[in-house]
């Protein structure tokens, strides 16, 4: 009988580290999560009836240890190194040659190249097979025992995964977490009102060094591995590549960017393949990493006190820096709302200089507790707006003040109010504030909206100053003359100028409403608000009840479309808009033919060489389709142009389709009457 309960067990085990191996190194998983996670359930009853044949490496078995008082301290048999570091070409060139020099070769090194993972390094140890110790660098010759909290990362195998295991092996690498995992992490700790994490390195960190392991196994960590620093009982590989080969068939996460490159040149071409990738990855990532790939080279080069002669980082430009709040300014946007934004003493963060930076809205503030004076810490990545993260308490004198939201507003002197039950505050003034106008027009004329080449900041500042246009539809009736007089505006610009307006009063209906800037109705709302009601005389008069009816508008959006076309300046400004010419062409009927992509889900990601996002956006929808930003097990396919990113990487992973733009070209020619 146990006999057979046995067997039951071991092959249940062995399927869910198959399940694990296949989802965490190979990343490409066989099942849902749902299987898997009843597989697991049934081990689990299956051990909790026959306790007396658990093992320490059952997969049930990742967080067991009680909370420890200390961590014990562990020797490293090989010492954990530091690597030194290039930041310039030089650098690297002049790497490259001293080896070339050292190793007294005339032609090309050959260069394992991998991205440098912005985490902390440890130390596994597997014994027959079986982890038996995980460790942290500490100061590179001993480090802390954290065996109890590696064993709950669901990347690191309890138990490797070959047929053939070594009698011991040692692996080190990263443990980290993605901006995912991180997100999620700091949405808990809102939730428990506890305090959130600064960045995804400061997160691992503080999840890893927890001596309750319970706590660890609550929190996203993952981990890639780097290099084989001891091994018995099997003849290491030669090369770096054929070494993570091997980690990797032992069943243990490498990075799928590894590159075998010959010489240095290659090299800088990974650099900025890499670094074209950076902001994309689900990932940080502070540098790339470059190792002589033959192992008895990097023998033969050995190395300087803490770091192996054979391998280099580049580092990328900082994305954190510390830098000083001069001063805090609020901001007033199209909708009225006041966004305090940092002045900043001018620093470089991620190859840009910054003298601003966003603080998001007062709770922010008083969270992270920020005060003027403060020096802060100021975070950039990729496109996105730079961010002041966190204030460095050690640098704070006691009379830096804390910033207060004034009580009228900066540009009209209207009151502001604060908005019920949210953290923004809000100019009263509407249309009277300059600023809002402002942000209106540019709203109006950006690129997804009217699409009015050549109207820029500039020059919409300029025309609202000289009183030439207080709302949107003053642009169509400004004259060359009036659009020449600015400053920096020559006939010629002029005349361009006024052809794009003219050019953008043939529009589409979704594009016109979106254009209107109702407060929350976005992209997608507007042509969902669109395909609904088809006229647009209807929506304006439409009733909350019956705006709810289209998709995605739920009741406070609702409320805000019916609250702007009561207003009877809008109403104005629209008959105006409409004299003035502006047209679109009308919507079909929504009869099953026109609808071939009804109950379909599609993303657009990428850049497409024919269309517009928007324009494909736009195809989609007409046809019935809803178009979502996110991907999700819903989506029907990803529609995937040049540099599409994450989103891709996802689809990947949840076995989404993904179609290129020929493919999408063909979705819409097939179903186009
Ligand atoms: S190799 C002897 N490869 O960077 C060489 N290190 O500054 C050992 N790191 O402590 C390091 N990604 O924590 C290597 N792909 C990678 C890495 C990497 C991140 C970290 C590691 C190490 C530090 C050195």
């Amino acid at each position: 009988m146990t006999q057979g309960v046995l067997q039951k067990i071991e092959q249940l085990r062995a399927e869910i580290n198959e399940h694990n191996y296949r989802y965490y190194v190979l990343d490409d998983p066989q099942v849902t999560d749902l299987y898997y996670d009843q597989l697991m359930r049934e081990l689990q009853a299956l051990e909790e009836q026959h306790p007396e044949l658990i093992t320490d490496d059952s997969p049930t078995q990742r967080v067991g240890a009680a909370a420890a008082s200390q961590f014990e301290t562990v020797q490293h048999e090989v010492p954990m190194l530091s690597l030194d570091n290039a930041f310039t070409k030089d650098e690297l060139l002049a790497f490259d040659k001293r080896l070339k020099d050292l190793l007294e070769v005339q032609g090309d090194l050959e260069y394992n190249a991998e991205p440098k993972l912005d985490g902390l390094a440890v130390s596994l140890l597997y014994r027959e097979g079986k982890l038996i110790r995980g460790a942290t660098r500490g100061d590179g010759k001993s480090g802390e025992n954290i065996t109890a909290n590696v064993r709950t990362i669901p990347a690191i195998p309890l138990r490797l995964n070959s047929e053939k295991v070594p009698q011991l092996i040692e692996v080190r690498g990263e443990v980290y977490m993605t901006h995912v995992g991180f997100q999620k992490l700091n949405e808990m700790q809102r939730k428990k009102e506890a305090k959130e994490f600064a960045n995804p390195r400061n997160a691992a960190a503080g999840s890893l060094r927890q001596l309750d392991p319970k706590i660890t196994a609550s929190r996203p960590l993952t981990f890639c591995s780097y290099a084989i620093a001891q091994l018995e009982g099997m003849e290491l590989p030669s090369t770096q590549f054929e070494q993570m080969q091997l980690v990797k068939t032992l069943g243990l996460p490498i990075s799928p960017y590894i590159e075998k490159l010959i010489g240095i040149e290659p090299c800088f071409d990974y650099l900025q393949r890499i670094g074209e990738r950076r902001e994309k990855l689900p990932f940080d990532i502070d540098g790339v990493v470059f190792k002589l790939n033959d192992a008895e080279q990097q023998r033969r080069a050995g190395f300087v006190s803490r770091a192996p002669r054979w391998a280099i980082a580049w580092k990328f430009p900082a994305q954190e820096v510390m830098t000083r709040l001069l001063d805090v300014e609020f901001q007033v946007g199209r909708t009225g709302t006041l966004t305090p934004v940092a002045r900043l003493e001018p620093v470089e963060v991620g190859g840009v200089v910054v003298s601003n930076a966003t603080l998001h809205n007062m709770d922010e503030i008083e969270r992270k507790d920020i005060r003027i004076g403060d020096t802060v810490i100021v975070r950039r990545a990729g496109d996105v707006i730079p961010e002041v993260v966190s204030a460095v308490l050690k640098f704070r004198k006691p009379d830096f003040k804390k910033p207060v939201m004034p009580s009228h507003c900066p540009v009209c002197h209207s009151e502001v109010v604060r908005i019920d039950g949210q953290a923004a505050y809000r100019c009263t003034g509407g249309l009277v504030c300059a600023a809002q106008r402002k942000e209106a027009i540019k709203h109006f004329a950006s690129r997804k909206a009217m699409d009015i080449d050549g109207l820029g900041d500039k020059i919409i500042e300029q025309l609202i100053e000289r009183e030439l246009v207080h709302s949107v539809a003053d642009l169509y009736s400004l004259t060359l003359e009036q659009i020449a007089s600015l400053e920096r505006m020559a006939e010629k610009s002029a005349q361009n100028l006024l052809e794009a307006m003219e050019k953008s009063k043939q529009t589409t209906l979704p594009r016109f409403i979106y254009a209107l800037g109702i407060r929350e109705v976005g992209e997608a709302t507007a042509l969902a608000l669109a395909n609904y009601f088809r006229d647009f005389r209807a929506l304006q008069s439409a009733d909350e009840e019956s705006l709810m009816q289209v998709e995605d508008v739920g009741p406070v959006v609702a409320e805000n479309i019916v609250h702007f076309f009561a207003q009877k300046e809008n109403d104005k400004v629209i008959d105006a808009l409409l004299a003035a010419g502006i047209h679109w062409p009308e919507i079909e009927a929504a009869d099953a033919n026109a609808q071939p992509l009804a109950g379909k889900t599609y993303v657009v990601t990428g850049t497409l060489e024919n269309y517009t996002r928007t324009e494909a956006k736009e195809l989609l929808t007409s046809m019935g389709a809803k178009v979502s930003s996110s991907v999700s097990g819903k989506t029907t396919a990803v529609i995937a142009g040049d540099k599409p990113g994450s989103k891709v990487e996802k689809a990947q992973k949840l076995g989404v389709e993904i179609l290129d733009e020929q493919a999408f070209e063909q979705l819409v020619n097939n179903h186009a009457q």
